[in-house]
Order: structure tokens, then sequence, then C-alpha cells
């Protein structure tokens, strides 16, 4: 037998100011399944991540809620560890990317670079809040477009008319942080050489190590020439300080990739069998792989090598990169429900059906792959229960009825064990080439040949016949052989799946290679449903629970909450409105004479609101302020009395309650002064 391989896998690390949503999770998925077959090959595989902890956006976040940057990302990574666990994506290390580790990896890198005379310095001139005392990203100033003139438009690309642009010819710029208008400012940068590397990418973007898609748009890229890298930022930041450089932090782009070198090495220290130089010195023949998005490219691609090779460091082996994912055929959506987070999908569906959707539908491009959730609900329903499971359902009444629970020796149907066997390599190869599609096609074709086996010889019908008995043994140990190939099969995907059937089969943890060899005079344990039907009221639910969460963030900053490191922390002040439009939001003064928690939401009450003359039913996402309802009963608040009614999961919706504030237990309810009566018109 051939060395295990030695083979090092990541998934882009996370940020640590957001949930992880059902677009993070298939990376997170697509790596895991990798890693899995890897490991049930009996490679030594380790898969190693980390929070992405650093940045002005983490900073401000928790500037907000009033904690540490510390605190802040030390409550994300419980709740990222706990999703990706719950959806088994089983970590050999989740790190953080501010950790000791990383401070000093960075550092040294850093000084390796600098050393090597791939550092530059000199000084920029970048917009500045006089009020925060902090330089200004681009998405941190907002002004009128200077080629369209429409408001409110981000410091690098107008929304409107798509043109992009220097912050400078913002026309009337603001700081979106304090709202102050910003003022130029110089300061020292430091730069990483990235045009020294050239040849050495030029080369290595070609050298089998990324698909051809990419490779073809980083042509693109390199065609065009190279930049210097610009990778400090002023203080104040949450980062690591440069060497030298006092008030100097390094970029969080800079650490972030050094994060998977950091996780790996705190690993290392409590597994006696990783040797942290063996997997990332120069000549190591460890294989090294970064699972990706396709929007982060270019940094694992060229600033990740470049550093790599510049400090002395072997480069990846290759760069996986996946397409985005979409949802029912569109971008996902807050408002359509379809903006799921990985703890919604968790309180509605089992993890496993997921991950074999994914499967079914992961090739090894960087096509965009779409969750439809009608074809979810029929395919995990048809190919997991109504093929794999069956096979398993259908025969192991007849064995245990029959036989005690014994399996009998023997092979009913050389020819479909040999199809079984002689498939095994072409899913394997399927698998390792992360073809997941493929290997799921080839999986089903076996499982229909095996169903459509059984259902000919109908153990059921030859069970009533006498002197046949032999036959239904015979038949039924064959199906749950073949059963037993096809777990081992789909190990990767479902563990769960595996481990229950393991149980139930009486067996160790089955490996890739016990598929060569079939059960005999083996004893079963008894058969429970190994997996149940998708219930489609269940992804209703889902969605329905989705919009509600879109409802709590709307609550929480006054607008659907960004993603990454896009979050904005202040709302700036919205673009002018016309009289008219102010005077067609009909708000009114109401009393509530009802506020009740609602079962089955985590963040709604429900209120029941007196406008004068008539009633309303209003769901509101402001219960973690108000862990008592009731104690807003008999009080005046103000609502948006003509807003379109909206159908939720627990009712109709009819109108909006007004509140201010950051969210969670900041939520303010506002109020009138005392004397306004319920159904006065607020002008
Ligand atoms: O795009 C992102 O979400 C980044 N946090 C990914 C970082 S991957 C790596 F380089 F650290
Ligand atoms: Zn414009």
């Amino acid at each position: 037998m051939s060395e295990p391989r030695k083979i090092l896998v990541t998934s882009a690390l996370p940020y640590a100011n957001g949930s992880i949503h059902l677009g993070h999770m298939l990376e997170y998925i697509q790596t895991d399944m990798w890693v899995r077959f890897q490991k049930l090959r009996g490679n030594q595989c380790t898969y190693v991540c980390a929070d992405d902890a650093h940045g002005s956006a983490i900073m401000l976040r928790a500037e907000k809620e009033g904690i540490t940057p510390e605190q802040l990302i030390a409550n994300v990574q419980a709740e990222h560890s706990a999703d990706f666990a719950e959806f088994l994506v089983d970590f050999d290390n989740f790190h953080s990317t501010h950790a000791e580790e990383n401070r000093e990896l960075s550092s040294a890198i850093y000084l390796k670079l600098r050393e090597a005379g791939h550092i530059a310095t000199r000084s920029i001139t970048q917009y500045f809040d006089p009020e925060k005392k902090m330089f200004l990203a681009d998405r941190f100033i907002k002004g009128t477009c200077p080629k369209c003139g429409t408001d409110d438009q981000y410091g690098d690309n107008c929304e409107k008319c798509g043109a992009t642009y220097a912050p400078t010819d913002l026309k009337n710029p603001k700081s979106a942080i304090s709202g102050a208008t910003p003022v130029l400012k110089d300061s020292e940068h430091f730069f990483f050489k990235l045009p020294d590397f050239d040849a050495m990418l030029k080369s290595w973007t070609r050298s089998g190590a990324l698909q051809d898609a990419v490779a073809n748009k980083i042509a693109e890229w390199l065609d065009a020439g190279l930049q210097q890298w610009d990778i400090s930022r002023d203080a104040p930041y949450f980062g690591f300080e440069i060497p030298d450089a006092p008030g100097k932090y390094f970029y969080v782009w800079l650490d972030a990739p050094i994060g998977y070198m950091a996780s790996f090495k705190n690993l290392c220290a409590r597994r006696p069998e990783l040797d942290f130089d063996a997997y990332w010195a120069k000549d190591s023949t460890a294989e090294l792989y970064h699972f990706i998005g396709k929007d982060i490219v270019n940094f694992h691609a060229l600033f990740w090598p470049a550093m790599l090779e510049g400090a002395g460091y072997r480069k990846p082996t290759a760069i996986n990169v996946h397409g985005y994912l979409t949802v029912n055929g569109q971008k996902m959506s807050k408002s359509r429900g379809t903006f799921i987070k990985a703890r919604t999908y968790l309180d509605h569906l089992a993890p496993e059906y997921l991950r074999y959707y994914y499967a079914s539908k992961l090739g090894r491009g960087v096509d965009d792959l779409d969750l439809n959730l009608e074809d979810f609900v029929q395919k995990v329903n048809s190919d997991l229960v109504g093929k794999v499971v069956n096979i398993a359902s259908r025969c192991a009444g007849f064995i245990h009825k029959g036989n005690a629970g014994v399996m009998v020796e023997g092979n009913a149907a050389p020819e479909l064990t040999e199809a079984f066997l002689a498939a095994a390599p072409s899913i394997a190869e399927a698998y390792e080439a992360r073809d997941f599609a493929r290997a799921m096609r080839e999986i089903m074709g076996l499982a229909d040949r095996a169903n459509a086996w059984i259902a000919d010889k109908a153990p059921w019908a030859m069970a009533k016949v006498e002197g046949k008995q032999d036959e239904v043994q015979a038949v039924c140990a064959l199906g749950i052989n073949l059963f037993r190939q096809l777990v081992i099969f789909l190990k990767p995907v479902l563990p769960v799946l595996a481990a229950d059937a393991e149980a139930f089969l009486n067996v160790e943890p089955l490996i890739w290679s016990d598929h060569n060899v079939l059960l005999a005079n083996h004893q079963l344990n008894a058969f429970k449903p190994l997996m149940t039907r998708i219930d489609p009221v269940k992804v209703q639910a889902m969605t329905d629970a989705s919009k509600e969460d879109l409802i709590a963030s709307q609550t929480d900053t006054g607008t659907a909450a960004p993603q990454g490191n896009g979050e904005l922390v202040k709302e700036p002040l919205a673009a002018e409105i016309e009289f008219d439009t102010f005077a067609a939001v009909d708000l009114r003064v109401a009393l509530i004479l009802k506020a009740e928690a609602v079962e089955g939401a985590d963040k709604l009450l429900r209120l029941t609101l007196d406008i004068g003359d008539e009633q309303r039913n209003v769901f509101s996402g402001i219960k973690s302020a108000y862990p008592n309802p009731a104690e807003l009963e008999g009080r005046l608040t103000m609502m948006i009395a003509n807003l379109k009614p909206r159908k939720m999961r627990f009712g109709m919706s009819e109108g909006m309650v007004m509140a201010a504030g950051p969210g969670g237990e900041e939520i303010y309810l506002l109020s009138p002064d005392s004397g306004a009566k319920p159904g006065q018109r607020i002008k």
C-alpha cells in the first residue's frame, strides 16, 4: 500500500461580525465532504479554519454594542462554532486570527519580506473623520455621485449609475460613522511590492494550481500589471501593530490568510503527529488546499502565494474556487425569506438534507449553485429516503423475522456486486476531483439498480410461499450488503446517516476499503428508520422565519444589516424626500392594549393596538428589549397605520410600531407626551 498522503485543507475564514448563512455553508460543506473523503481513504488530512477577527468593521461594531472587540469576537466564535458543529462540519481546529500564533507568524513573515526588500513605504492622502479621529475606508464615506448626482452613494462606486470613482470625487462627502464632513490628511503607509513576484505568479498560476476559468481571470490582472499592495492601517484599528511602526496596524487581509498557518500551528501544539514545518517549509511534500469563493481570488491566488514565496514558505498545491449560492434562482433576499441563516435552517431541518443537496449539485467549476427549495425537497425525499434508506427498510424486517437478524452467507447476484465494486474507483475519482455531483449520480445509479433487483425478486411475495424462505434470506442479505456499500460511498456527505447505519449493521466505523468485502453470517441490530422525508411545511416555516429575522434586524439597525466588512455602524441620514412623500405616511398614536410573546418566534411580540376607531394586530421584533411584554400594556406609542398588511407565519401584521436604538436590549419604543389620544394623527 502507498504511504498515506499528508493533506492540509482550509476554508475561508468567516468574519467575526456576522452570522453564518447558507451561502457560507456551501463552502464549509463542500470542504468538509472532501476532507471526510480523504480521511475515509486513510490519508492524514487536517482541516483548519478560524474566525477572521480584525478590521475596522469589527472595532466599530463592538463599540456600538458597548463591548470590547475581544468580547465581540468571543461571542461570535461561540455562535459560529455551534453552527458549524451542527452542520457536521468537522474542523480539526477552529481558531481565531486574533491569537498569539498569528501575531508571531504575521510579524515574522512581514520582517522576512522587509529584509528581502519587498516592503516599501510612502505617504498617502486620505479622508479623515475629524470627530471620530480616524481615517475612513471608502465604504465609510457617503456622498453625492459625481456622475449622476444621486445622493447617499458609497465612496468608491455609485449603485445608481454604476460609476466608479475615488472618494475625493464624491460631492458633499460625509463620514458614514459620525456624519462629519471628512478632511484630507496625509499618513505614511506600508506596501507589499507585489510586482516583485510577477514572473513567479505568471508561472504558478498556470501550473495547475487553479481551475482554468480562475487562471484566465488572473491572467487578465497579470497582463494589466500588478500594483503594490497597501498592507497598513492607522490607529485606531483592531489588529496587530506592525513591528517598528507604532500606531500602524496590519491590514486585516494581511494577517487573515496567515491565520490558516496560525490555526494549524495552534493544532500542532496538541497533536504530536503533526509537524508544522513538514507542512509549511519550502521543500514540504505535504499538500495544501484552500477552498474559497470566487470573490476573494485575488487575495488567495496573487497576494498569498507571493507572501509565502517572499517569506520562504511553500505555496498552495491548489486553490479550489466555487461560485455563489442563489436560492430559487435569485440572489438571497431578506424580503423573500431566502436569506437563510445557518441557525434558522437548523431550527427547522436536518443538516444532512442540505449536505446531500449541495453534493448533488456541486461540480468542480466556479458556476453559481442554485438551491431551489422545491427541488431540494423532491430530490432529498426521492434519493435518500426513496432509494437508499428504502433498501434497508425493505430487507431488514425479513432477516429479523425469518432468521433472528442474522444475514446469511452467499452472493445472490454476483453481477450486481461486481457492478458496485467496479463503480468504486470512479466514485472515488469524482470525490477526489471535487465533482460531488458526479459521485452522487453514480451512487444513485447503483441504488436504482439495487432497488430494481429487489423489486424483481420481491421478497415480500416469496415470503408467503412455502419453500422460498432460503431465497428470501439470500435476497435480503444481499440487499443489506448493497445498502452497506452505498453507505460507505455516501459517508463523506452523510456522516450521521452512516453512524446510524453502522449501529444497525452492528459494525465498526466503516472506511472506504470496506466496500471490498460482504458481510456474511452476520448479526444485525434492530432496524430504526434512518431518515424521514422532508415535510415541505418545514421549508415554508424556515423561509417565514427568515422574513422574521429581517424584521428583527430592521428593528436592530434601521436597515437590513449588510454582511461582511461592509457593515455600517451608524445609519447616515437618508436622502431628502418631498413633503408629499412624507404626507403619504399615516402616523398615528396607538394605545397598546395587549403585548405578548409569539410562540415559536424568538424575536417577535404580538401587539394589539387601539388607534381610535379600530384595533390593529402588529408583530414587532422587539422582544429582546421587552422580555416581560405585559409591561407595555396601557402604554402609548406611534405606529405607521397605512403600511400594507403583511402575511406572516403567525398571522397578519397590520402596520408597524416605531422604535429607536441599536438593537438587542437597546430598543426604545417611541411614545408621545402624555395627553395624546389613541388615533390622533402625527404631523
Ligand atoms: O471574505 C471573507 O469573508 C474573509 N473573511 C475571508 C478571509 S479568508 C483568509 F484569507 F483568511
Ligand atoms: Zn451615479
